[in-house]
């Protein structure tokens, strides 16, 4: 299988990438630094970025692969919060989305990295009003957080239209780093509130999960247009 990864050189991109390769993937890391990611036989680097990349050969990229992962995220400092590209992650996802051709013979299987803090607006999931109102002031004051939802309604509105891609939008709570993939859960939505009663997954699981959708047919079909939320378990 072929998978293109955005965010590659990042904390949980970079496991994502390792799983990939450790299950016979052909992979195509898209990276701003060449240094980061180890030197593997079926690992290509670009150095590039989905918004930078020449159209004629995103376009190629593409058509020659199965599925893309998405583990953008902007980095924690001025520039990378409230400068350009504001809308990383939509953005990217948006310039993959047009390049795509129509007559792929299957689509490409997009698996977004995103948060508990974005709720699906299509299940109709409720919060309270103070964690309404302060979502409110987020989106607002963090544009990443804005970005985030941004992608989600990107995809979200693609729904049966575009024939070209199918997504699942992967939503972990709050990030912690272990070194091995362990028990972790999964939920239609957030079963606890992202902002008072956060619960914590791996980024390693979250690696696992990206990529078992992409391997695992059954369960890319279980999952598909949905926006799965994984917790650690305990
Ligand atoms: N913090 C949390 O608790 C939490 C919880 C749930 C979800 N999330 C979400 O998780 C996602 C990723 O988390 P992470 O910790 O793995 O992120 P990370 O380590 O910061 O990695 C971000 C990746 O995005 C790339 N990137 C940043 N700005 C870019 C740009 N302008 N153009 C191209 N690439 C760019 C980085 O490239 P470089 O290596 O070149 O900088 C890196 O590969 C984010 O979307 C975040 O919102 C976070």
């Amino acid at each position: 299988m072929k998978v293109v990864v955005l965010g590659a050189t990042g904390a949980t991109g970079r496991l994502v990438v390792a799983q990939l390769l450790d299950s016979g993937c052909q992979v195509t890391a898209l990276v701003r630094n060449l240094s980061v990611l180890e030197a593997h036989a079926h690992l290509q680097q670009v150095k590039e970025t989905a918004l930078s990349m020449e159209n004629e050969q995103l376009e190629s990229l593409l058509a020659d692969s199965d599925a893309l992962v998405c583990c953008l995220g902007h980095n924690l400092t001025l520039q990378g919060v409230y400068g350009a590209p504001r809308m990383l992650v939509r953005d990217s996802l948006q310039r993959v989305a047009s390049l795509l051709s129509v007559k792929r013979e299957q689509p490409l299987k997009i698996a977004l990295m995103s948060s508990t803090g974005v709720r699906n607006v299509l299940l109709k999931e409720s919060v309270s009003s103070l964690e309404r109102s302060i979502n409110v002031l987020l989106r607002w004051l963090l544009p990443p957080h804005r970005d985030n939802e941004r992608a989600a309604q990107f995809l979200q509105r693609q729904g049966s239209r575009h024939h070209a891609l199918q997504w699942v939008m992967v939503r972990p709570d709050t990030l912690i780093d272990r070194a091995e993939v362990s028990e972790y859960s999964w939920h239609s939505s957030p079963t606890r509130s992202a902002l008072f009663n956060a619960g914590e997954t791996s980024r390693i699981n979250v690696a696992h999960t990206l990529c078992q959708l992409v391997l695992d047919d059954s369960l890319w079909q279980q999952w598909q247009s949905k926006t799965p939320v994984i917790y650690n378990v305990e």
